[in-house]
């Protein structure tokens, strides 16, 4: 396998794009030297890469492909769309049709707004709450990696370079399956905090019906709850996991798996909040979500393609069944090798990720970055093992094939230094101050 035309192309695209691509989770620095660094073409859960590589690869397109890609059903009810035309001087019919279909699915939304970007619907759904309550403050769940792009959230982060300090004030946080962490940050700033968003379930399973109490408190101290389904929806079920849990939150978004890949995202929730940024209500006008491409009409058409697939077949079972089967015959390797305390898989079947570790049993990215590097050796990119409808049995058990001889290798790492089989560097977190 050589990465000859990948090399040409990294070299031109940092020329041109700062960090050569257009998601930091896709970037060189996520990846080990060896790896394929652009992908031509893709066909369910297969993709070809320049230099004309094949590989399985896992957690297709940021979670969002979670059908396969090129899925015919959602390619063709989008193909048929643009030849009616993507984008109009006045709404589309389409926007209502969709809306209606996701609606009758979606338990606790009565209104919904499309977008393009997950983070479009996390920072209209802040916004909201803001103008809602009329409270400055905000508070997400520190426990979780990602809710916006915007300033609000990264802010708070390492890579905060061009955010005020008055708009990072506003945030603050608290943790997860900690009621007490919620509860002195209401105490600490009083009728000060708009909402708080987190993600019903990211690897750890809420406890004691964290959920719930937490909308308790919310409601107590007039704050909305925001659910962010990104990942959730359409994965742990279709409305989220906020089904799973019974849970009612104020708003939800949901972005990821709606279509299939399409730039399409939403902000659903309670008529009494979302109408605040609609034309029949007496308070302040709420600009909410008004993007010149929010709502292309080929997005849509793939949306309700998906939504159609995923309520005849049985999308989420499978995504769970076929994780499971993955789950078992990786963890079986890292016993196998003996390696179970370094190499660990963890979340729900339909969402697996896995930590590495060292001798010291301290979190490597050496290892990590051994690891990807003998999967993309044997034919597989697996930054996670976030799996789709389009995994194969055969995939599944090639991938297992593949993750036992990468082990084999991880394990003799453990003993003689990984830096005598890493070829090149390590790979860096995303979220760091400096490069
Ligand atoms: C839970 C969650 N919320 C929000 C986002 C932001 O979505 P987008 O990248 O589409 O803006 C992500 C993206 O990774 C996410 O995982």
């Amino acid at each position: 396998m050589t990465f000859t035309k990948s090399r040409q192309l990294q070299a031109k695209s940092h020329s041109l794009i700062p960090g050569g691509t257009h998601t930091y989770a896709k970037g060189d620095d996520q990846f080990p030297e060896e790896a394929p660094a652009f992908i031509l073409q893709g066909k369910g859960c297969h993709v070809w890469d320049v230099d004309g590589n094949e590989f399985v690869e896992y957690g297709m397109g940021l979670r969002s492909v979670t059908l396969g890609h090129a899925f015919e059903p959602v390619i063709e009810a989008a193909q048929r769309q643009m030849l009616l035309g993507s984008n109009f001087t006045r709404p589309a019919r389409i926007e209502v049709d969709y809306a209606e279909e996701l609606l009758g699915v979606l338990k606790n939304a009565d209104m919904v707004k499309f977008t393009k970007n997950g983070s479009d619907a996390t920072t209209a759904a802040i916004k909201l709450a803001r103008a809602y309550t009329r409270r400055d403050m905000v508070a997400y769940c520190a426990d979780q990696p990602f809710f916006s792009m915007d300033d609000w959230f990264i802010g708070k982060s390492e890579l905060n370079a061009g955010i005020p300090q008055t708009i990072r004030e506003l945030t603050v946080t608290f943790n997860y399956n900690d009621l007490q962490s919620v509860k002195a940050l209401f105490a600490t700033f009083p009728h000060k905090i708009a909402c708080l968003i987190l993600e019903a379930e990211t690897v750890e399973e809420p406890k004691d019906d964290f959920l719930n109490r937490l909308r308790g408190i919310c409601d107590e101290n007039g704050a909305l709850l925001i659910l962010d389904e990104m990942i959730t929806g359409f994965r742990w079920h279709l409305n989220g996991a906020q089904a799973i849990y019974d849970v009612v939150p104020h708003l939800s978004t949901f972005g990821k798996g709606m279509g299939n890949g399409f730039a399409i995202s939403a902000l659903a929730g309670k008529r009494e909040i979302m109408q605040l940024g609609g034309l029949d209500h007496a308070s302040d006008r709420v600009f909410l979500l008004s993007t010149t491409h929010g709502a292309e009409t080929h997005a849509l058409a793939a949306a309700r393609a998906t939504l159609n697939f995923y309520k005849n077949t049985d999308v989420i079972g499978i995504l769970h069944q076929q994780g499971e089967r993955l789950q078992k015959g990786i963890n079986q390797c890292s016993v196998r090798h003996n390696i179970s305390g370094q190499f660990k898989m963890q979340g729900r079947t339909c969402n697996l990720t896995y930590i590495t570790k060292d001798q010291k049993g301290e979190k490597s990215q050496a290892f990590r970055t051994l690891f990807l590097q003998e999967m993309i050796r044997h034919g597989f990119i697996a930054p996670s093992f976030v799996i789709s409808y389009a995994h194969s049995n055969e995939d599944v058990d090639r991938t297992i094939e593949a993750v036992d001889l990468a082990l084999a290798v991880y394990a003799n790492a453990l003993t003689d230094g990984v830096e005598k089989h890493l070829i090149g560097r390590a790979v860096k977190p995303v979220n760091r101050r400096y490069n």
